[in-house]
Formats: C-alpha cells, sequence, structure tokens
C-alpha cells in the first residue's frame, strides 16, 4: 500500500469545497491502493490571529498604504524587466478599452505618446506615469495616479506588451 501524507490548514469542522475535496479524494484513493494521512491544525494546539488594538485606523491605513506601496515597487521592477514589447495589439486595444478609455484617448490626449518616449521609457510611462508616492486629493491626477498605481498591482506581463503594441500602432 502507499502512504501519502497530505499537508493542509483547510480541515474540518470547516465546511467548505477544499475540506470536501480532500476527505473525497481520500476516501477514492483507497480503492486505488492509496492511503491517504493528513497533517492538520487539529493536531495542534492554535489561537486566533491576534489583533493590534494599540493601532490607531490612520496607523492601520497608513500601514495598508505601505504594503501596497512595496508591492508596486517590486511589480514595476518585475515588469520593466521584461523588454519584450512584441504583444496582441488587438488583446492590447481590448485591454485598453476596458482599462484606460475612461480618461484616456488613443487619438486624444495620448496621441503621439508611442513616439515621444520610444522603447523602455515608454513601458516605464505605462507602468508608472509619476512618482511613487499615494497621491493625495480628489483631482484628476491624484485619481489617475492612484488609478495607475492599482493597474501596476495586477497588469499581467502580457497585458503590458498588448497595451504597448496597441499604443505603437498607427
Ligand atoms: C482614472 C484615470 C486614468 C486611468 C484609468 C488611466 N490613466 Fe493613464 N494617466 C492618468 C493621468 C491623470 C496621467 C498623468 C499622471 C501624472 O502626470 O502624474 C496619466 C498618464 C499616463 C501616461 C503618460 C502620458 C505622458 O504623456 O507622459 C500613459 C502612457 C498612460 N497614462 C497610459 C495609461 C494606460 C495604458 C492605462 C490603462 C491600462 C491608463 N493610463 C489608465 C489617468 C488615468
Amino acid at each position: 500500500m502507499t502512504h501519502i501524507l497530505v499537508a493542509t490548514d483547510a480541515w474540518h469542522p470547516q465546511v467548505n469545497g477544499v475540506v470536501r475535496t480532500l476527505t473525497m479524494m481520500a476516501e477514492a484513493a483507497k480503492s486505488f491502493g492509496v492511503d491517504i494521512s493528513f497533517l492538520t491544525p487539529q493536531s495542534f494546539r492554535t489561537f486566533a490571529m491576534p489583533s493590534y488594538p494599540d493601532l490607531t485606523s490612520q496607523e492601520i491605513a497608513d500601514l495598508a498604504a505601505y504594503v501596497h506601496y512595496l508591492r508596486r515597487q517590486g511589480r514595476y521592477r518585475e515588469l520593466t524587466m521584461d523588454g519584450d514589447d512584441q504583444g496582441d495589439a488587438r488583446a492590447g486595444e481590448t485591454y485598453f478599452n476596458a482599462n484606460c478609455a475612461a480618461c484616456h484617448s488613443k487619438s486624444g490626449d495620448l496621441t503621439g505618446v508611442a513616439a515621444k518616449y520610444g522603447g523602455a521609457a515608454l513601458r516605464a510611462r505605462v507602468l508608472r506615469p509619476s512618482d511613487d508616492r499615494a497621491p493625495t486629493g480628489t483631482d484628476r491626477t491624484a485619481v489617475g495616479r492612484l488609478q495607475h498605481g492599482k493597474l501596476l498591482e495586477r497588469y499581467a506581463q502580457a497585458d503590458v506588451r498588448n497595451l504597448i503594441s496597441f499604443l505603437r500602432e498607427r
């Protein structure tokens, strides 16, 4: 008989898809001559994650902003390392219409942006048009910077390639 040990933090008494899947998998595995045991929190003394009553809401908000800042820094580095700008311009257009067109138009404010920057600089402008400080205020620029920060946290590598190919297209 084959023995498999599965380590999981999702386990009874939780009721969810993961727990059900693991339980059913162990049942089914018996018929293949496989014995699955589970290493779960039930075998340990556990306690709830502590809260931080000494932090003010302002401090929590500042910490959250800092975590996002670090994440954007990491994403910026990761996405600028990809030197490949050969994307799918049609997919870029779709992405642009869904995520950028509320503020930009390729034949409006972004006219000539690809010619203006070219190469790595264009990529940098798309990823982070302005500095990385958390924007304050509600004016158009602040809202745009905030939105660029959010986009930066969720771009896939291919989204950026596609966007650049779309912006380059005449
Ligand atoms: C909520 C509005 C908003 C959205 C959505 C938005 N942007 Fe921007 N974008 C701005 C603003 C505002 C600036 C100018 C930022 C500054 O000067 O600090 C800017 C700057 C830029 C620049 C630099 C332009 C230049 O001439 O230097 C590029 C390129 C750009 N955005 C591309 C995009 C792309 C691509 C998307 C979608 C993936 C996008 N933006 C989504 C508001 C937005």
